[in-house]
């Protein structure tokens, strides 16, 4: 793989090339508009073919190239749905997955909280952390939608649970630093290390420092890729012209996508809950594994048909009272749970490991 990390001077800021030699695809992360040319010739040097320009957020200190390269070379640009850029072919969400080369995935970490629409990528053992997180440091979070506590939240919950030794490589550097690892930063990031939620708030809400010197500029060409007013429209064009960006998630991914959304909790919990009494135990398996063996007093409806005839069933027609829910092993369930959730109960729980995980505690 040929992984770059590039400096512009002017603003401080990172830009990231990731490409595969044997497929010729390559991504740019946050690159600077008046590197443009810089960017083409090390495109051209490898015989590269740009696929994405991705955006960590709308930037406030630099312009971004990802419209001229689109223009140029006809990269896709991806930048969050949150950042009200519409002229992005891609409205990146969080969990989304940007396939490039043979079977390689830049995975989307929402890290709101230095801007609304500010993501995190992962690519392998890489974190490219945009402003969320800085070495020693952090994104500022005083405009743009920005919340203090949010990031102290993405920070400590979605990225400091990375893999120690998971390198980070952030979007700007003052300091000629140029990677850290999540392990460093968990343990002597000096805002983050050992402080409480309050602390990092009140850390942030006195940093005192200069509006950025390119904010008014920068933000509403940022919110267009980075192009000029007269070549927005354009921008908007070609974006409409091209095929939709397709997100492709394995059942894994979406098993783990609705588990973000429920409550599990595992067989010795589930035990507790059911002796206690109260709660309407359900079973979201097949007919024929019902059958072949189920926990006591379990009432069978199965995933597939759960929407259509959960109405029909008595045991479930008090939304707010308690529901535990078990499959095979915890699939379908985390599914059930969610749907269960949007069709209006307030009290859903997943069994963690299913009917499986149950059996092995009898034994
Ligand atoms: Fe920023």
């Amino acid at each position: 793989m040929i992984f770059k990390q590039l400096f512009d001077q002017e603003t401080w800021t990172y830009t990231y090339l990731i490409a595969d030699p044997a497929s010729k695809d390559a991504v740019f992360i946050d690159p600077v508009n008046t590197h443009i040319d810089d960017y083409i010739a090390l495109l051209e040097r490898y015989d590269l073919r740009l696929k994405y320009t991705l955006e960590t957020h709308v930037h406030a200190d630099h312009i971004t190239a990802g419209g001229l390269l689109r223009q140029r070379l006809g990269a896709q640009t991806a930048v969050s749905h949150l950042c009200g850029a519409e002229a992005a072919d891609i409205q990146i969400k969080d969990g989304d997955i940007f396939e490039f080369g043979d079977g390689e995935q830049i995975k989307v970490i929402a890290t709101p909280g230095h801007t609304r629409g500010s993501i995190s990528l992962l690519w392998r053992d890489r974190l490219f952390s945009g402003d969320s997180l800085f070495i020693g440091g952090c994104g500022r979070t005083d405009f743009q939608g920005g919340d203090a506590g949010a990031l102290y939240d993405c920070i400590t919950q979605r990225l400091f649970t990375l893999p120690d030794e998971t390198l980070v490589y952030p979007g700007h550097d003052y300091q000629q630093r140029w990677v850290s690892s999540i392990i460093q930063e968990r343990t002597t990031n000096p805002r983050l290390a050992g402080k409480s939620r309050d602390e990092f708030i009140e850390i942030m809400a006195n940093l005192n420092l200069p509006k950025p010197r390119l904010i008014d500029e920068a933000v509403p060409a940022n919110r267009y890729c980075g192009l000029d007013e007269n070549e927005r429209q354009d921008a908007v064009a070609l974006r409409d012209a091209t095929p939709p960006f397709r997100r492709e998630f394995s059942t894994q991914d979406l098993v783990a996508e609705a588990k973000q959304h429920i409550t599990e909790v595992d067989v010795t919990t589930a035990k507790k809950l059911l002796t206690e009494g109260n709660i309407v135990l359900l079973d979201v398996r097949e007919e024929n594994e019902y059958a072949a063996g189920h926990v006591d007093n379990a009432v069978l409806l199965p995933r597939g048909v759960l929407e259509f005839k959960i109405a029909g069933v008595p045991e479930l027609a008090d939304k707010s009272k308690a529901v535990l829910i078990y499959c095979r092993t915890g699939g379908r369930s985390a599914f059930a749970a969610q749907t269960m959730q949007l069709l209006g109960y307030t009290n859903v729980l997943s069994m963690a490991g299913g009917f499986e995980a149950w059996q092995k505690t009898l034994v």
